[in-house]
């Protein structure tokens, strides 16, 4: 048994020599110091020798093992020395070189005029309603009946709306108006909401105007709400939004949801009012429609219209965005050219 182990451990010493990266280590040390060497396996069956031998083989057993081990991990510390030097030569770097450029994203220009738009309101009391209670797939009900839009009213023509071709009183909400009667049906006065969202329009694409687009509806139903409630939040939003010194005017309208109806211009930023080809000649711009909500449209959504009044709003993103950055292509918050976005 002695000789057997002092032939392990010549054998051993000598395919030590022999070794030449921690791979071969790893073999080597499965070989001579794992759980089933040789060398352990004789420290296992020491019970079956002679008691008086059991001492002495035992001993040189665990001797030769230490050594052997001993070995094998000044090895393993050459290895790692020298392996981690090649691994560091390899993967010098040159501090030199110049960096890689991270482009960083930003908030798209309309989405940074609803974020704008929604804080103003915010600050005047409305809270935000978002797609989910009203949304852009329609129905004529919500889009156009709630909102006393009569049967033969243009805007329900084909030609201005997106009909769904299996369900023909589904639609692209061609405005956001809808949202009044969701806000309406869903709680009770008083109300004060905003809701920003997308509409679809069948038109011609131009530089004007876009088959999608985006408008922020807003309402505000109580007792007691008038004109005037409708004059100053508009005035104070067209203030905080555009600026004091921005020129604006309300301007009389026609809207089948409101009576009476308006409509807000600001002065062209283009030509600052002169007359130019933005503007048709005229030196304004509209931004928005308004008017106190129609009683047909309270009654509607069974308010009574003897009790409660209130104001609606719709103002287009698009349109306001152009007006205050003087863009003067509809399109370009379309195209996703990025010299363009790279410009807010
Ligand atoms: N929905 C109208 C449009 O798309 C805008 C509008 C006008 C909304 C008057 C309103 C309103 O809430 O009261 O042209």
């Amino acid at each position: 048994m002695e000789n057997k182990i002092l032939e392990i451990e010549k054998e051993a010493v000598e395919a030590l020599q022999t070794l030449k990266d921690s791979k071969d280590l790893e073999e080597f040390k499965n070989k001579y110091l794992s759980r089933n060497c040789e060398l352990t396996n004789i420290k296992k069956c020491l019970k079956d020798l002679p008691v008086e031998e059991r001492p002495k083989i035992g001993a040189l057993a665990n001797k030769v093992f230490q050594e052997l081990e001993a070995k094998a991990n000044e090895k393993g510390e050459e290895f790692y020395k020298v392996e981690l030097d090649k691994k560091l030569a390899k993967e010098k770097i040159d501090i030199t070189l110049p960096g890689t450029y991270l482009p960083y994203g930003k908030v798209h220009p309309l989405t940074s005029t609803i974020n704008e738009v929604t804080e103003i309101f915010q600050h005047l009391g409305f809270s935000v309603i978002s797609n989910e209670n009203s949304p852009e797939v329609e129905t004529e009900y919500f889009n156009f009946d709630m909102l006393n839009v009569p049967k033969e009213h243009p805007a329900r023509d084909v030609q201005d709306t997106f009909y769904c071709k299996n369900a023909s009183n589904v639609v692209l909400r061609s405005q956001t108006s809808g949202a009044q009667i969701h806000a309406m049906k869903d709680k009770k006065p008083p109300i004060r909401i905003i809701s920003p969202g997308r509409v679809y329009r069948n038109e011609n694409i131009s530089a004007r105007k876009n088959n999608l687009f985006h408008q922020i509806e807003g309402l505000y139903v109580d007792k007691n709400v008038t004109f005037a409630h409708l004059k100053g939040v508009l005035n104070e939003f067209t203030r905080l939004y555009f600026g004091a010194s921005r020129p604006m005017r309300f301007r009389s309208s026609f809207f089948p949801f409101t009576e009476p109806s308006v409509e807000i211009d600001v002065q062209c930023i283009m030509c600052g009012g002169k007359g130019c080809a933005t503007c048709s000649g005229t030196g304004w711009l509209e931004i928005l429609g308004a008017g106190m909500v129609d009683p047909n449209v309270l009654e509607g959504v069974g308010i009574d219209s003897n009790v409660y009044s209130g104001f609606a709003f719709g103002m287009g993103v698009e349109r306001l965005t152009m007006l205050k950055y003087a863009i003067d292509d509809i399109r370009l918050f379309f195209n996703n050219d990025i010299r363009f976005l790279k410009q807010f």
